[in-house]
């Protein structure tokens, strides 16, 4: 994973997974790992904006799932629930689009990176919001210095990697 300083503001060490999800053998072992922290296999993957939607959609197709992306806003025509939050770098909003969750289903979230967990935490409450429950929250990278895991106390973290 390449590291960039000060991006995409001064301060921010942003990891880039671009590398890795070009490259074919490392794709594979990333998507099947995270596959594999799905432990029991849920009903649904939700895949958050932006590189969530590349991993959550391949690890729904590696478990024979659908998959439903959480949108930044204002791309959706119809939307389900909408929550604000932070992250490391600013505030964001995410949608969540409309008839595509069904209640009571159980929903993994992919993304693919934790840092402060916000994206996750508001994922959390777009899915709960819906009436479906998160059986658990999959990533590929970890920064555990910003407090993500603390944040999202009680729920199931898996992360493949982390600093
Ligand atoms: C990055 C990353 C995670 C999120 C993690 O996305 O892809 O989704 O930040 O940060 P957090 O744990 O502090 O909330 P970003 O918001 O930069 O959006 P993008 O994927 O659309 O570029």
């Amino acid at each position: 994973m390449r590291e960039v300083p000060d991006f995409p503001q001064p301060g921010v060490l942003f990891r880039d997974i671009n590398p890795v999800l070009a490259d074919p053998a490392a794709l594979r072992v990333l998507v099947d790992a995270l596959a594999a922290t799905a432990d029991p296999v849920p009903d649904v993957v939700l895949a958050l904006e932006a590189r969530g939607f590349l991993l959550g959609a391949a690890v729904a197709y590696s478990l024979g799932l659908g998959v439903v992306p959480v949108r930044k806003a204002g791309k959706l025509p119809e939307v389900a629930h909408r929550v604000d939050y932070a992250l490391e770098y600013g505030t964001a909003t995410f949608e969540l689009p409309a008839g595509v969750l069904r209640p009571g289903q159980r929903v993994l979230v992919v993304d693919d990176v934790l840092a402060t967990g916000g994206t996750v935490e508001a994922a959390c409450e777009l899915v709960e919001r819906a009436g479906c429950s998160v059986s658990g929250v999959s990533v590929v990278f970890e920064i555990g210095a910003l407090g993500g895991r603390e944040r999202l106390v009680g729920r199931k973290v898996s992360a493949l990697l982390g600093v």
